[in-house]
């Protein structure tokens, strides 16, 4: 047992499957068009798995790279986190399917709170950290939503994507890492987004299969409404948490599912729009991939410094929110720090 650290995202890395279908491609499909989608969403494409490809095997790949980064080996590893809400089976834990994949000898777990399951899982991943229990824990979203979308339903099939990311938190004496987080649940409405068959209330039949109900359905204005609502107030909470302001934010790294709801967000907030990262027009929504995806890609454009203040927002299935405010005190891809 250590004595308490400082946590720090010291290693990162992403997945996104090959194959790229883009609203064009849909028009095909269903009758919607790239004008609407773009119009009500931002999406302009999506990447979706391929035949060989599952949960698993993309949250390994992103692992591996974060791994790489972090200059670990998996037998490195105190303990494995995922987000998911698409696992490979109900039983097994997809996370004990990662874990032997990358062969690791560590716990792990998954945590199945919908498109927060990945900030969740950092704000877990810190507090054992903090607690000295822990010194380097893998936090995965990963997400293969499309073998759970009705690809007859235009009111979902255009919204979502498929993909993975990973980073590894590490125990530091650098002051810094999360300094604050904010997660909510608020059940009572949960059924506007859901998989209503398959589960212990509603087993497994030809009912279920004929009703559809192993796809995601959604109340899309429901969501919306919360969505609109949650996202400027949990990162107000989150800021004042910290002691600080919405202006103390060098970059907000929000949920990304509509470009609406992040713009009502920053209208709200009276945050500068230059300070707010979006790439839901590559990916669409990917549930608990979307905040890692983006984190990763905004490393990679050299949008992330030291000491920069992130906030990452999330929001989602149960319905449930997430916020962790990071300051960034690991390394940087473009020099600022240490990339070992
Ligand atoms: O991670 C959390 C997961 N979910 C979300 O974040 C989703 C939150 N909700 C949304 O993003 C939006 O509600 C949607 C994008 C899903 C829908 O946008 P909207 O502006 O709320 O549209 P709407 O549901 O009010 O529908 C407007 C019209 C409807 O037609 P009528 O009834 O006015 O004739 C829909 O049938 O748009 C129609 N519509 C479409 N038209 C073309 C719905 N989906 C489509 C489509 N293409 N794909």
């Amino acid at each position: 047992m250590m004595s308490p650290q400082y946590s720090q995202i010291t290693g990162w890395g992403k997945y996104a499957p090959p194959k790229v279908l883009t609203n064009y491609d849909l028009e095909k499909m269903v009758d919607t068009s790239h004008d609407w989608i773009v119009q009500r969403t931002g999406i302009e494409q999506r990447h979706i798995a391929g035949e060989g490809e599952t949960t698993a095997t993309m949250a390994v790949a992103a692992a591996q790279k974060a791994l790489a980064v972090a200059g670990l080996e998996p037998a490195d590893l105190d303990l494995i986190v995922v987000g998911t809400s698409t696992p490979d089976y109900f039983m097994p834990a997809v996370s004990s399917l990662i874990q032997a994949r990358l062969g690791a000898n560590c716990p792990a777990f998954t945590i199945s709170t919908g498109c927060t399951a990945f900030v969740y899982g950092l704000v877990t991943a810190h507090q054992y950290i903090a607690s000295g229990a822990y010194r380097h824990v893998l936090v995965i979203g990963a997400e293969l939503v499309s073998r759970f979308i009705d690809w007859t339903d235009r009111n979902t099939c255009v919204l979502f994507g498929d993909g993975a990311g990973a980073v590894v938190l590490s125990a530091s004496d650098e002051p810094g890492g999360i300094l604050a987080f904010d997660l909510g649940s608020n059940g009572e409405n949960g059924m506007v987004l859901a998989v209503e068959g398959g589960g212990s209330a509603n087993p497994f039949s030809q009912e279920v299969l004929d009703n559809k109900q192993i796809y995601i359905q959604m109340n899309g204005r429901e969501v919306f409404k919360f969505a609109t609502r949650i996202l400027p107030q949990s990162t107000q909470t989150l800021v004042e948490k910290a002691g600080m302001s919405v202006d103390d934010i060098d970059l907000l790294i929000p949920h990304q599912a509509n470009v609406r709801i992040i713009e009502m967000a920053v209208r709200r907030l009276e945050i500068d729009p230059q300070k707010v990262y979006v790439n839901l027009h590559k990916y669409g929504n990917t549930s608990a991939a979307s905040i890692p995806l983006a984190l990763v890609e905004a490393l990679e454009e050299g949008r992330i410094k030291k000491n920069d203040r992130l906030a990452m927002v999330s929001f989602g299935a149960g319905l449930t929110w997430a916020s962790a405010l990071l300051q960034w005190n690991g390394p940087t891809p473009n020099g600022n720090g240490r990339v070992r």
